[in-house]
């Protein structure tokens, strides 16, 4: 029986797609004891792997290194491979397509290649994050409808197999915070597949708190960033009211987050990145569109926090105009292209548009940034400074930091920096009385 082999730790895990979130799971599955084998379509990816080099910071190569060694991790292509696991979990990518509504296809392929390999008692999970409804619209009848018909013909949910829905909460980089002492809400299609999907993850996870259905575990997710993401939207826009007010919103969110219940402190900037707040919400407006609902404060929010990088740019123009200078042949440091502090992530940065608006106007950039050596936007590759030196800073007429890495020494900067437009407040421990520092 699956749940007596999970409990045993005796059983084969399996994981699709080993980027951000799966690889990090298959080490988490290792450690508890698992044979883990990992199935990716990229072949760089899987290359790496092999010779045990993480493309993610939360997974150090000396650990995945090991793994990988004692043959506890495997990595392939091969999805024949699904007949012999008795768990599955599915991390494939969940964008926006190019007209900004959810794209399915790459859960759509592989769960199709999950219900070609479908085996009696395999428990298969969807971590991705997703609409709700995703579980039981999508992928439960595409295991029934596509699995191999001579074994699987009266195939159960519940009985024969069992499918739940886990949504992944980690955050690249915090390191308070990791998948194992994460709670894991864990909902299943029935209740045995609650049971057993909960089962599976108290190996490896510290907590698990079970909802009664998939639905609520997808919503439950797209709750969590969509929370963020209007929080975030709010602030930008007190931000820009602050400005006309000729006030330091930093230091009215210190103020206020002084209170101890019922305020929680988000920060304006030049717009969120990465996989989750810039798109997740939009899975849910999609879905609620299909409810005759038209989300109205979660797309506001993601207006106001697209507009930031346009935001940022006008006061790059502006500051220059007063210095006589147009943008069109400026020299501007773009400080930090990452999305956020201290990592190389640079996926959905609004660095890249921020970039791209001031290409447009003429501008040549030049950016400094410890974790991300090379850019190319527009076939135009953007020059990196590896060292930030007082005479690349003097050189350009403006530097704009757009991400707060902890390791950039901003009081050279400010320094010898003509003026500093400072989108995160990482200018904040320099003396007041810098006039050249213009903040968000
Ligand atoms: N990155 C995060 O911080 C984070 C946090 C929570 C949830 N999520 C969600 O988790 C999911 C995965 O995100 P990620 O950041 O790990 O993505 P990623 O792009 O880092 O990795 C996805 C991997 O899946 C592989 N892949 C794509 N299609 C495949 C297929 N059909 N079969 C096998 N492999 C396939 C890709 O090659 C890639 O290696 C997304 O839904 C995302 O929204 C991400």
């Amino acid at each position: 029986m699956l749940i007596k082999k999970i409990e045993s730790c005796s059983i084969h895990a399996g994981v699709i797609g080993l980027g951000y979130v799966g690889l990090p799971l298959m080490v988490a599955m290792a450690n508890a004891g698992f044979r883990v084998t990992g199935i990716d379509i990229c072949p760089e990816k899987l290359e790496r792997l092999k010779h045990g080099i993480s493309d993610v910071p939360d997974v150090p190569d000396t650990i995945l290194g090991q793994l990988i060694k004692s043959k506890q991790i495997q990595v392939t292509d091969d999805f024949n491979v699904l007949r012999n696991l008795d768990t599955v979990n599915i991390c494939v990518p969940t964008p926006l397509d190019e007209n900004r509504i959810p794209d399915m296809q790459y859960i759509k392929s592989a769960v199709e290649k999950v219900a070609q390999n479908m085996q009696s008692e395999q428990l298969i999970i969807l971590e991705s994050t997703t609409y709700p409804g995703t579980t039981e619209e999508i992928v439960l009848p595409m295991l029934l409808s596509n699995s191999n018909k001579a074994q699987t013909d009266s195939l159960e949910v519940g009985q024969d197999f069992y499918l739940a829905y886990s949504p992944e909460r980690i955050e690249p980089g915090n390191d308070t915070y990791f998948m194992t002492n994460t709670p894991k809400i864990v909902g299943g299609v029935t209740k045995k597949c609650t049971i057993v999907s909960k089962t599976f993850y108290e190996q490896f996870i510290n907590k698990t708190y079970t909802v009664s259905s998939p639905r609520i575990a997808e919503m439950a997710k797209l709750l969590e960033n969509t929370f963020r993401s209007v929080n975030i939207g709010l602030i930008n826009e007190v931000a820009m009211i602050c400005n006309r007010m000729e006030l330091d919103v930093w230091e009215i969110i210190d103020a206020a987050a002084t209170k101890p219940f019922g305020f929680m402190p988000f920060y304006p900037g030049p717009g969120p990145g990465g996989h989750c707040i810039p798109i997740d919400p939009h899975y849910l407006s999609w879905k609620a569109r299909t409810f005759q609902h038209n989300a109205k404060f979660i797309e506001l929010a993601s207006e106001i926090n697209s507009s930031m990088p346009k935001y940022v740019v006008d006061k790059v123009i502006h500051a220059l105009n007063i210095r006589m200078k147009p943008m069109n042949g400026s020299k501007i440091l773009i400080i930090g292209v990452a999305y956020k502090k201290d990592i190389g992530d640079t996926r959905e940065s609004p660095a890249f548009e921020v970039i791209r608006l001031m290409l447009d106007k003429g501008a040549q950039i030049l950016y400094h940034d410890p974790y991300v050596s090379k850019i190319i936007l527009r076939r135009v590759d953007i020059y990196h400074s590896e060292t930030l030196t007082s005479s690349v800073i003097e050189d350009v007429d403006c530097v704009v930091i757009l991400t707060d890495h902890s390791n950039i020494d901003y009081e050279m900067i400010v320094q010898y920096a003509d003026f500093v437009i400072d989108t995160r407040n990482a200018t904040r421990s320099i003396p007041i009385g810098s006039n050249n520092i213009i903040k968000l």
